[in-house]
C-alpha cells in the first residue's frame, strides 16, 4: 500500500482513539467512544499489515487468529468482578510484548545504524526493555493479589528504599554501558533487574492503595507502548502508546486525590502496613451488631421520603444491580426520592459501579458522585449500604494509624438510618474492622445482596 495512504489511516486512528478516550469519560458517550475505538483498531492493524516492512503473511494470520481465539473467549467468561484482573493480566502481556520486541530489535542486525542513530536507537532499546520488564512483572504481582492468588498485605522488606535506589543506579550505569559498548551482558542483567523492580515495587503496595497501582500500570503500559513504537519506527504506536500513557498518569493522580495519597508515597510502598490501635480498630470492644429482616426493611423504606444508596463490590459480587434498579423504580414510583452515592474507588475499578448501574439502565441524573452527595446525608432518612464496606468506613476519618487513615469516605453515618446489605461480619478489601456496623442507627441486613433486594422488593 502506498505510504501517503497509511499514514492516513494512522491519523484518522488517532483522531479516532482521542474521540473514544473522549467518550469513554462520560458514560452516556462511553459506548459510542468504544466504537471508536474498534474502529481506530481496526483501521491501525489494517493500513499496519500494509507497510512496505510487513512479510510473512501466513505467521501473522496464524497468530492473529490464535489470539482473536484467545481474547473472545477471555472476554467471553469473564466474569463483571474479575475485570480488573483481566485488565492487570493485559497491561503485562503490553509490558512483554515491548520486552520481546526490544530483544529481537537489538538482535536484528539487518539494518546497521552508525553514530548518533545507533546511540538513539540504543537508549529506545534500553528503555523499552525496562519499562516493559516493570511493566510485565508489576502487572503479575497486580493480577494476583486482586484475584486474591497472592495476599493483600504489603511486603515491606527492610531497607526497601535502598533496594529500590540501588537497582535505579545499577539500571543508570547498565544504561550508560550498554550505549557505550552495545554489551548484551548489560542488557540482561538490567533486564532481570527490572523484573525484581516490578515485583517489588507491586508487592510492596498495600491493599487499600491498588486503585493506584492498577491505574499506574496502566500508564506505564502505554508508556512501554510507545517504546516500542520507536523501537519499531511507528508513529501511531508512539501516539496510542503516548495517550494510554498520558491517560493513565492523569487516572493515576484522580485515584490519588479520591484516597488523600501522595503518589510518591504510593509508589514507593508501604501503606496499608499500620495495624488499628484505637478500640475503634477491635470489634469485641465495639457492642453488638444489630441485625433487622427484609420486611422491617421494607417497612422502612415505605415510611421514608429519601433514601441514598451505597454500592460496593459486593453489589457486582451478587449482581444485584438488576434487583437494585428495579427496587428504585419501584420507591421511586411510590414518591420516594431515591438517589445512588458513587465512591471514586467503590469495587474494584474506575468506574466499576457506573458501569454496572448504566447496564441496569438507571437514569444518570440520580447517581451522583461523593464529593456531591456527601454533605446532604445529615437530611437522609435511609441509607442502603449495598456490598460496600471501606468506602463508608469511619476509621478513615477517626483513626489516624488505620491504613485507610486520611482516605475520603461517604459518611452515611449521619443519615438518620443506615441499613448495611452484607453476608457476614468480614472486613473490606482493605482488612479493616469497620465500626460503621455498630453504630446506633446501624442495621445489619444479613444475606446475599440479590436476595436480600428481593425479599425487601415483595415486602414493598
Ligand atoms: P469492599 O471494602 O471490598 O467491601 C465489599 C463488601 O461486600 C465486603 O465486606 C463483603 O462482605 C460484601 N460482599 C461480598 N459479596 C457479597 C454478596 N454476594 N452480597 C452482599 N455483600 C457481599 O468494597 P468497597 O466498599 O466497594 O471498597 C472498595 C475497596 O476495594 C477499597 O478498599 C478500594 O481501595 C479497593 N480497590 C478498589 C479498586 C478500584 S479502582 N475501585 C481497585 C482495587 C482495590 P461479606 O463478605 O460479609 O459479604
Amino acid at each position: 500500500m502506498n505510504e501517503g495512504i497509511i499514514t492516513a489511516c494512522y491519523i484518522l486512528a488517532s483522531i479516532l482513539f482521542i474521540l473514544s478516550l473522549g467518550g469513554l469519560s462520560d458514560q452516556e458517550k462511553a459506548r459510542r467512544g468504544n466504537l471508536y475505538g474498534v474502529i481506530g483498531m481496526i483501521l491501525a492493524v489494517g493500513a499496519t499489515l500494509f507497510a512496505a516492512s510487513v512479510g510473512n503473511y501466513s505467521l501473522i494470520i496464524v497468530m492473529m487468529i490464535i489470539g482473536s481465539i484467545i481474547g473472545a473467549l477471555l472476554a467471553a467468561r469473564v466474569k463483571m468482578t474479575a475485570m480488573p484482573e483481566l485488565v492487570a493480566m493485559l497491561h503485562s502481556f503490553v509490558g512483554l510484548a515491548a520486552v520481546l520486541v526490544g530483544f529481537a530489535t537489538f538482535l536484528d542486525t539487518s539494518h546497521p545504524l552508525t553514530g548518533a542513530d545507533q546511540t538513539i536507537h540504543d537508549v529506545e532499546i534500553f528503555l523499552g526493555i525496562l519499562i516493559g520488564a516493570v511493566t510485565f512483572t508489576g502487572s503479575v504481582v497486580a493480577f494476583g493479589k486482586l484475584s486474591g492468588k497472592i495476599g493483600g498485605r504489603p511486603l515491606t522488606l527492610p531497607g526497601r528504599h535502598i533496594l529500590n535506589l540501588l537497582i535505579l543506579f545499577a539500571c543508570i550505569y547498565l544504561g550508560y554501558n550498554f550505549v557505550q559498548t552495545g554489551s548484551l551482558t548489560a542488557l540482561a542483567i538490567m533486564t532481570v533487574l527490572a523484573l525484581v523492580f516490578g515485583i517489588h515495587m507491586v508487592a510492596a503496595i498495600g491493599g487499600a492503595d491498588m486503585p493506584v497501582v492498577i491505574s499506574m500500570l496502566n500508564s506505564y503500559s502505554g508508556w512501554a507502548a510507545a517504546a516500542t513504537g520507536f523501537m519499531l519506527s511507528n508513529d501511531l504506536l508512539i501516539v496510542t502508546g503516548a495517550l494510554v500513557g498520558s491517560s493513565g498518569a492523569i487516572l493515576s493522580i484522580i485515584m490519588c486525590r479520591a484516597m488523600n495519597r501522595k503518589f510518591v508515597s504510593v509508589i514507593l510502598g508501604g501503606f496499608g502496613t499500620k495495624k488499628s490501635t484505637s478500640s475503634a480498630g477491635n470489634s469485641e470492644d465495639q457492642g453488638e451488631a444489630v441485625a433487622i429482616t427484609s420486611s422491617e426493611t421494607a417497612d422502612l423504606l415505605k415510611n421514608s421520603t429519601s433514601l441514598v444508596i451505597v454500592p460496593g463490590y459486593g453489589m457486582a459480587v451478587a449482581q444485584a444491580q438488576q434487583s437494585v434498579a428495579g427496587m428504585s423504580q419501584k420507591l421511586r414510583d411510590q414518591g420516594i426520592d431515591v438517589r445512588f452515592a458513587i465512591h471514586p474507588v467503590a469495587g474494584r475499578m474506575p468506574g466499576h459501579m457506573n458501569v454496572l448501574l448504566a447496564e441496569a439502565k438507571l437514569p444518570y441524573d440520580i447517581v451522583l458522585e461523593m464529593d456531591e452527595i456527601n454533605d446532604d446525608f445529615p437530611e437522609t432518612d435511609v441509607v442502603m449500604v449495598i456490598g460496600a464496606n471501606d468506602i463508608v468506613n469511619p476509621s478513615a476519618e477517626d483513626e489516624p494509624d488505620s491504613p485507610i487513615a486520611g482516605m475520603p469516605v461517604l459518611q452515611v453515618w449521619n443519615a438518620q438510618h443506615v441499613i448495611v446489605l452484607k453476608r457476614s461480619m468480614a472486613t473490606g478489601y482493605a482488612g479493616v474492622e469497620n465500626p460503621l456496623f455498630f453504630k446506633d442507627n446501624t442495621r445489619m441486613l444479613f444475606g446475599d445482596a440479590k436476595a436480600s433486594i428481593d425479599d425487601v422488593v415483595s415486602g414493598l
